[in-house]
């Protein structure tokens, strides 16, 4: 790893993995030159025609064919001869937005400074390159950020931006990171999805224009996950050139790649500038939150495989890096809001029976929760579900053997709440409108410090009884109305952001204070599934959907950025509460196989013997393999209308875990091969299911075909593709690493 500097002007920071140059140019404008494969000679980067003669192109400040409409600029502004989306947009005192940027000074830190009030990537062999951009005329700093690591394709960049001058400044867009790449055409990769079908893979071609994922609900959101990728046309797993970016933010972002007039792309990513307005005073500064970008020579694997060793490494609390997840029974599907000490004392013997590792009371334990409708914001034991508290329940559940977790709603109230009545003005809301409501709740007003503090304080009573091991943070609406009476007119527009300030100040305090509880991020599932969160929560509710089918896609999806590390699944009813479908509890139980959090959450007294038989089975594996879940290599081998295969190789290559799922059974079905990936050609790998020894080489160039049974080929290969949704979990153990 190194960043290099040529003359003050010219900057290279490179690692094993990819290249990055900047340089300062005519007028002291910052350009992009270069970012792909590592360069042996970065200075030989030539100059991309900086000086064309372009019609119906203007000048910058009227230098001959200075145009900066088809330049890769680093921090691109608006109305000095560029046209397209600028990284920054502004009004002034004057009225107008236009705003000059111009090189300054350069710093390199020996590691990486911190964000104010924003989480961001954990620095260590780490270098960051500052460059100082000033618009003399304002008076204003721009520094922009870069950070390189030595073990990683990643490349993390923010800006700060510092308002010296006289004069109070409106920032309407203030990206966290502009990036140019040459004129090609390319494809784009996005996540798309709603409640319960999170993670939708949709792959275009680069249009010309602008595509944006965006988001304006207040959280990342379900609709779009902040994940972008730009690749070379036909980039598949193993093969092709990927530029992938998300943010390390949890509200309104926006990622977006615009193919200019000259077919040059530009991605810029950062808060959403659409609602947003920041009244920097003078003398004040604001950080962006950090974008973060992969570049990976080989493929969409490779791209995961850098984004999952980062997310384990640098962005997820150290402190669970290695903690196996313990195996648990939420009580949601099993009794939704009939919850009560005495069954949950029950519940806590037949989970022992299964072998479950904690049991975890979700929704309805406080203050007359008996519905959706009513007492979020009271976070106090119901007295009559729990007359003994939750203290006491918590210790009787441990005294038993198990760990204890608890449900929490925190930023939001019903207007049905002691909360509610007591604090109206506690809210998000605009005057004369009547709000909105998302699951008969509406969001407490977290930029406003004194509702952090309130519940801070109010969760802090509850946990500091030092009998609660886990946490499933929930957060179950979108905003709306989103108004605050604590702030001026003029910084309305501010009150997305200063949300999520507030929300990551809280989170900040709490983990701290609490640093041995296993806390859970759930958005209604995914609705808030990004690096802010997952900086504070070492793990995701991935989805409310446990259907085994639903759940495929949503893997499938979220694997392209998320380590199975971070996700959390468990065995739900059948049918499935969500869409209705029927089926096995294998299927079930392996749709979630690959996640480092699993469990159940059934109605136990009503299973069947056999059914509690295959629980018990499957616990005991979850336990067995919850180690393995942590800091392995998964693969995407296959993705077919009704096919999936996943491959899982565990962190100290002992094993090899292949999943196969068939969902719709058809007549003389294709058969299709898989190749395995990662292994050592050399070594043997033992295949229990099957009683075969196979080496590394030939289970990597030869494959197998799936369903993959030599032992009784004729019945039950047959038996198995006569049948819908079948999943297939094959266990490969390393029987000699050669030296
Ligand atoms: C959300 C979560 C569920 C459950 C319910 C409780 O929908 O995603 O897992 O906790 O809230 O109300």
């Amino acid at each position: 790893m190194s960043i290099l500097v040529q003359n003050d002007r010219n900057f290279a920071l490179s690692n094993r993995y990819f290249s990055y140059v900047i340089s300062v140019e005519e007028q002291d404008i910052l350009r992009q030159k270069y970012y792909g494969p590592p360069l042996a000679k970065p200075w030989e980067v030539l100059p991309v025609n900086p000086k064309l003669h372009r019609e119906l192109s203007s000048s910058f400040e009227g230098i001959k064919n200075l145009n900066l409409n088809e330049a890769l600029l680093e921090y691109p502004t608006y109305g000095r001869s560029d046209y397209r989306l600028p990284a920054f947009h502004a009004q002034n005192s004057d009225g107008n937005s236009i705003f000059s940027f111009h090189y300054k000074s350069y710093k390199i830190l020996k590691d990486k400074p911190e964000l104010k009030g924003l989480p961001s990537a954990r620095g260590g062999d780490s270098e960051t390159l500052m460059i100082c951009l000033e618009d003399q005329h304002w008076n204003i700093t721009l520094e922009l950020r870069y950070t390189i690591y030595e073990h990683y394709g990643v490349l993390a960049k923010s800006s700060r931006f510092l308002n010296k001058g006289m004069h109070d400044i409106t920032i309407q867009r203030l990206a966290s990171s502009s990036i140019g790449l040459p004129a090609k055409d390319y494809e784009l990769l996005h996540f798309y999805g709603t409640w319960s079908r999170e993670f939708n893979e949709e792959r275009i071609n680069m249009p010309r224009g602008r595509f944006v994922i965006d988001s304006s609900r207040g959280s990342s959101s379900a609709a779009h996950n902040p994940f972008l990728a730009v690749m070379e046309i036909d980039t598949s797993e193993d093969h092709g050139h990927v530029y992938a970016s998300t943010l390390v933010y949890s509200g309104n972002f926006a990622i977006s790649a615009e193919k200019g007039e000259f077919e040059d792309v530009r991605i810029i990513a950062g808060i959403n500038p659409f609602d947003f307005r920041w009244n920097l005073k003078a003398g004040q500064q604001i950080d962006t939150p950090e974008a973060l970008h992969v570049f990976s020579e080989n493929g969409l694997t490779g791209m995961s495989h850098q984004w999952h060793q980062f997310i384990r490494d640098r962005i997820s609390p150290a402190r669970f890096k290695n903690e196996s997840r313990p195996s648990f029974l939420n009580t949601w599907e099993a009794c939704y809001f009939d919850v009560n000490a005495k069954k949950i004392l029950e519940l806590a013997d037949q989970a022992i029976v299964l072998g479950v590792e904690m049991l975890v009371l979700d929704d309805g334990w406080f203050k007359g929760r008996n519905d959706d409708t009513s007492s979020l914001g009271d976070w106090e034991a119901d007295k009559k579900k729990f007359p003994s508290g939750i203290e006491q329940l918590a210790k009787d559940v441990q005294a038993k053997g198990l760990k204890f977790g608890l449900w929490f709603e925190p930023e939001m109230v019903n207007p049905e709440s002691d909360l509610h009545r007591n604090h109206p003005d506690w809210i998000l809301h605009v005057p004369a409108r009547k709000s909105s409501l998302g699951r008969n709740q509406l969001t407490l007003d977290l930029s406003q410090s004194v509702v952090g503090d309130y519940l801070f304080e109010k969760i802090s009573e509850i946990l500091s009884c030092g009998f609660i091991d886990y946490v499933k943070w929930d957060m179950n609406r979108c905003m709306t109305e989103i108004g605050s009476n604590q702030l001026p007119a003029i910084q309305q527009g501010e009150i997305a952001h200063r949300y999520i300030l507030g929300l990551y100040a809280l989170l900040d305090k709490l983990t701290k204070a609490f640093p041995s509880i296993l806390f859970e991020n759930c958005a209604s599932g995914g609705n808030r599934f990004d690096l802010g969160m997952l900086s504070f929560f070492p793990q995701t509710w991935t989805s409310d959907m446990c259907d085994p089918i639903g759940r495929l896609e949503i893997v499938n999806g979220a694997s392209y950025l998320f380590p199975n590390d971070v996700m959390a699944a468990y065995i739900g009813p059948s049918p499935n509460h969500q869409n209705g479908r029927i089926s096995s509890i294998k299927s079930r139980y392996l749709a979630g196989f690959f996640c480092a959090s699993r469990g159940i959450s059934l109605d136990i007294p009503n299973l069947e013997k056999e059914e509690i038989d295959k629980i018990k089975e499957y616990i005991a594996f979850t336990n067995f393999t919850s180690q393995e879940m942590l800091g392995g290599s998964f693969y995407r081998l296959l993705k077919e209308p009704h096919k999936f295969c996943w491959q899982f190789i565990t962190s100290d290559a002992s094993k090899v875990y292949l999943l196969y799922f068939h969902i719709l059974a058809a007549t003389n079905m294709s058969i299709p091969r898989v190749r395995l990936k990662g292994l050592n050609s050399k070594s043997q790998y033992y295949l229990k299911q099957e009683d075969l020894l196979l080496s590394g080489d030939t289970l990597m160039k030869l494959g197998f075909e799936l369903p993959f049974l030599t032992n009784a080929p004729n019945i039950a290969a047959r038996e198995v593709l006569k049948r819908d949704f079948v999943g297939m979990l094959y266990e490969f153990q390393i029987k000699d690493t050669p030296q």
